[in-house]
């Protein structure tokens, strides 16, 4: 195969799009009347919303995401690619890191290098603990910021997306950024989602954010397929004692919202270890409570994809 260096390539795809210098679009437009603004919003709604395209040799798309940042998307998004791949290795799973501005996925999966081009043009993601890897963080170097407006980050998705090869893959795993801004859309618009993980941690802050994330999927017309509460308590390692450092009110707000909690994973004072050492908690701590609920939650997401599937065929017949 004729591989080339993607980087060059990639750095021209992307200045040609984004030119810094010359912002692509006017913030303000004036309308001279009332008729003139509903002329406009008219041929606005007359374009409707993209087509959403499968991603070619792709079966099924599931994000990851919350509203809030740093409870724990991309340690659930990561372990869960990985424990996928281990209970069912002979399955093809990929991981996109959609973090434009915060990219994490190389450090967690410990995966480094310049991706490259295949002979179709398209990147090759890479490959580690069995599972295809992409993020903006291997295509823009460590020490740049990423300073881009909302129809670059949408390019830029494009690009992570449709012009790597991802396909065959049975499940694709999505990390999304905090919030629930241009990413989300621009995924939720562009491609067919099979359904989303939602994480939460149990303060009602963060839950309270987790609703908005709730109500936007709704919003998109994107299944959830339910709740992953991340560091539910702390167990004193001295007398065992169930220590709710972060309060308690998931279920409750689970309940509320109409979802159920699919898992929940206590504080773990290891996880942050194996960010560092850049091995998912699945196989760095494989015999621990956490590499055991991963699995169960890969589990979870297979029979969540097997089901959808089987009810589209039923619905075709
Ligand atoms: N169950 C856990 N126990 C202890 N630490 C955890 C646990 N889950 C995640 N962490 C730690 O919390 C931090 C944030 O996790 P992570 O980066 O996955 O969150 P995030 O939601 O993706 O953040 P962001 O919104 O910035 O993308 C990391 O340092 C991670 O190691
Ligand atoms: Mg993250």
């Amino acid at each position: 195969m004729n591989i080339q260096r993607v980087i060059p390539r990639v750095h021209g795809l992307f200045l040609s799009h984004f030119n810094v210098n010359q912002p692509s679009c006017c913030a303000i437009r004036w309308f001279s009347s009332k008729s003139d603004i509903n002329e406009h919003r008219a041929k606005v709604m007359a374009k409707g919303l993209p087509e959403k395209k499968p991603l070619p040799g792709v079966k099924s798309i599931i994000l990851v995401a919350s509203g809030k940042g740093g409870v724990g998307k991309t340690t659930t998004a990561v372990n869960l690619a990985c424990a996928m791949k281990v209970i069912e290795p002979d399955k093809e799973i990929g991981l996109l890191d959609a973090d434009v501005f915060g990219p994490s996925v190389p450090l967690m999966m410990n995966i480094t290098g310049e991706p490259m081009l295949n002979d179709d043009n398209l990147i090759e993601p890479l490959l580690n603990y069995g599972v295809k890897c992409m993020s903006m963080g291997l295509l823009v170097s460590g020490e740049n910021a990423v300073v881009w407006r909302g129809l670059m980050v949408m390019q830029a998705l494009e690009r992570l997306t449709r012009h790597v090869a991802w396909g065959p893959l049975d499940c694709l795993v999505v990390d999304t950024p905090p919030g629930t801004g241009d990413t989300h859309l621009s995924l939720a618009q562009n491609l067919p989602i099979d359904g989303a993980i939602v994480v939460t941690t149990p303060q009602s802050a963060a839950l309270q954010v987790t609703k908005r994330g709730v109500n936007m999927f709704e919003k998109l017309k994107i299944p959830i397929v339910g709740l992953v509460e991340n560091m539910s308590h702390a167990m004193c390692s001295k007398c065992g004692t169930k220590n709710y450092v972060f309060g308690n009110e998931t279920k409750q707000s689970a309940d509320q919202m109409g979802l159920e909690i699919i898992e929940s994973f206590e504080v773990d004072a290891n996880m942050s270890e194996c960010i560092n050492s850049g091995k998912p908690a699945i196989y760095a701590l494989a015999d621990s409570i956490h590499a055991e609920k991963y699995r169960q939650l890969a589990n979870k997401v297979f029979k969540y994809i097997s089901d959808k599937d089987k009810e589209a065929k039923a619905t075709k017949q």
